[in-house]
């Protein structure tokens, strides 16, 4: 039996849990979901958007899945990936058929490093009208999210490793990250290993994106990049993500709580969906993960999907459509 902690959170973030929960009990596995609250809407009840509880519960289960939280964000999802020292945050960005988005030929994966960089929340305010941000980049952060990199390269089958960074202008923390880096490829003599400067490769993603395969950089750069490659393939209602550490897992999509759709019940459930997916696999269930990205991407192909996408379903409508389509392939 596996406990998994559900977190909803703010806006979408319960809408598309909904549908992702349908979908994950229709596979009859042996989970036991514990429900938590955290977000805008726990700190207006408790005064804590993180409440002990809900942090207490995750670190008791075999895994966390989250929806989304609002304003909270920092002090909830930032928080929650620094307490369970998740460290990597992969990120993949796919093309789907049937999506009609920059590009249809898509399949590149994001690592970025989760505990580090500018994240890390030091900032102070040192005098009146003058406000400081420290980065933070260390060696033993850079290697392990360096080496998940590599070792997600090998085990997916994948060719290249490409590092983003800025090591030009922040000589220090980059160039560390980047020395780093240059060392742990060595180690992988069998995966191609380059690097680009952040402001270059996101030129690149956009006229090129086929130039990459397996992308690892720092915290903030990651979450900017990811961002900007779920929008070369349709946006990011399609954009899973996870936060493995080496005791926790963390499973969220890439969206935040989309104020402007929540409530309306038309919020796209797929990034939810894969996200559990991923989940799926870290659990082993390889053949589920498939059946339900299989049944996913026929759904997305015959135009049954959220506005978004350009289609007319409602959320629950199309995590539906999701759970017909697997229970005709079985
Ligand atoms: P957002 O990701 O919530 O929304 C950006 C745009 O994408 C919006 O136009 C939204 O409607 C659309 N969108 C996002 N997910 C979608 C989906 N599943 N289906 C259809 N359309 C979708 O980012 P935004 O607007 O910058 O932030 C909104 C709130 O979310 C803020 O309070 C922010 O702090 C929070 N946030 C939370 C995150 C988290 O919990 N991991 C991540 C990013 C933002
Ligand atoms: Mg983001």
């Amino acid at each position: 039996m596996k406990r998994i902690t559900v977190i909803p959170g703010d806006g979408i973030g319960k809408e598309v849990m909904d549908a992702a929960m349908l979908v994950l009990e229709s596979l009859d596995l042996p989970f036991e979901y514990v429900w938590m609250e955290a977000g805008d809407e726990a700190f207006e009840k408790y005064g804590k958007a993180l409440p002990d509880e809900t942090l207490e519960e995750c670190k008791k289960s075999d895994a966390v899945l989250f929806g989304a939280a609002g304003e909270t964000a920092a002090d909830v999802i930032v928080k929650l990936r620094f307490e369970l020292e998740t460290f990597a945050n992969i990120r993949p960005a796919k093309s789907y058929k049937g999506i009609k988005a920059l590009y249809n030929d898509i399949d590149m994966v994001i690592v970025r490093e989760n505990t580090e960089c500018l994240y890390k929340g030091l900032e102070f305010e040192v005098a009146d009208g003058v406000t400081e941000s420290i980065r933070v980049i260390t060696r033993k952060g850079s290697e392990r999210i360096a080496r998940f990199a590599f070792e997600l390269a090998k085990k997916e089958g994948r060719k290249k490793v490409t590092a983003l960074h800025k090591a030009n202008v922040m000589k220090k923390t980059c160039g560390l990250f980047r020395d780093v880096c240059r060392s742990v490829a060595k180690e992988y003599p069998e995966i191609e290993f380059n690097e680009y400067y952040i402001d270059a490769a996101c030129t690149y993603m956009v006229m090129d994106p086929w130039r990459f395969d397996v992308i690892v950089t720092t915290n903030m750069f990651g979450d900017i990049v990811s961002d900007l490659a779920a929008g070369l393939v349709g946006g990011l209602g399609l954009a899973p993500s996870a936060n493995i550490g080496e005791k926790y897992a963390l499973f969220e999509p890439v969206h935040g709580s989309a104020p402007d759709i929540a409530g309306k019940g038309i919020a796209n459930p797929s990034a939810m969906i894969l996200t559990a997916t991923m989940m799926l696999r870290h659990f082993g269930y390889i053949e589920e993960a498939d059946k339900v990205e299989k049944a996913l991407e026929q759904v997305l192909a015959e135009g049954k999907t959220t506005p978004d996408l350009g289609g007319n379903l409602k959320t629950m409508e199309m995590a539906e459509e999701v759970v017909k389509k697997l229970k005709s392939m079985e």
